[in-house]
């Protein structure tokens, strides 16, 4: 069974609209034609619909850094999956790490957004990880299983397989260190386990798992080398076409 791989690229709170049309011409231009990778950009909101123009004939898809769980209403900052949908959106990262120690996000709000997500007929990348300070203690399996059974609780073999994973060691974003290919196989490897116990071997199987954290074109080929390693969220990496391309053909 092969799980094609899929290499996104979180902007966080970086780029006007000017400088994410730059970008995403620069994306375009660098990978638009890839087809045996799925390639995502996930500008901030204020730049998904200028970018969903560049992106228009290309394969490049697009995706938002979070939603919010209601449908409308007086939610004053935050922005719905249809808002999203009408950008052009395909996917949605939920339960990233700086939503968690910032904002308040929680197992609970992740599994309410990843609910949203899925019936609106878009993709959930649904970020686990644990924190230095836990992966030390040697609690990195059990911060993962409760991140993942919390994010899925009453969601269907059929729906879990349309949802994508990141597992993203905290201590690993931003910072330069990143996961050893081992230490990430290690996590993948329990990831994957662990939908087989809550799912099935081949719910299990179709899932695809990405890696983030300081992945670079450097060590993206090892990284995505490892059997259980699908993909990659990339930050700082995303925001230079030349090195994101680095990461969706690696030489
Ligand atoms: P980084 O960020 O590549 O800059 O470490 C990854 C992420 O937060 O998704």
């Amino acid at each position: 069974m092969s799980r094609k791989v899929i290499i996104a690229g979180n902007w966080k709170m970086n780029k006007t609209v000017e400088e994410s049309v730059a970008l995403a011409q620069g994306v375009v231009a660098e990978v638009g034609s890839v087809q045996d990778v799925t390639v995502v950009v996930c500008p901030p909101y204020t730049s998904l619909y200028a970018v969903s123009q560049v992106l228009k004939g290309s394969n490049v898809k697009l995706g938002a850094q979070d939603v919010y769980f209601e449908a409308s209403g007086a939610y004053t900052g935050k922005v719905s999956i249809s808002m999203l949908k009408s950008c052009g959106v395909e996917f949605v990262i939920l339960g990233h790490s700086e939503q968690r120690q910032f904002f308040g996000e929680t197992d609970e709000t992740v599994n309410k957004k990843t609910n949203v997500v899925l019936a609106a007929g878009l993709t959930p990348i649904v970020c686990v990880g644990e924190l230095l300070e836990e992966r030390e203690s040697g609690v990195t399996e059990k911060v993962c299983e409760t991140q993942i059974r919390g994010a899925y609780a009453g969601i269907s073999a059929a729906d879990a397989v349309k949802t994508v994973i990141a597992y993203e060691p905290v201590w690993a974003i931003g910072t330069g260190k990143v996961a050893s290919p081992e230490q990430a196989e290690d996590v993948h490897a329990f990831i994957r386990k662990l939908l087989a116990d809550m799912y099935d071997a081949p719910t299990a199987e179709m899932i695809q798992i990405q890696y983030g954290g300081s992945m670079k074109p450097d060590n993206a080929k090892e990284l995505l080398g490892k059997p259980n390693v699908d993909g990659g969220l990339i930050g700082g990496a995303s925001l230079v076409a030349e090195q994101f391309k680095g990461i969706v053909i690696p030489a």
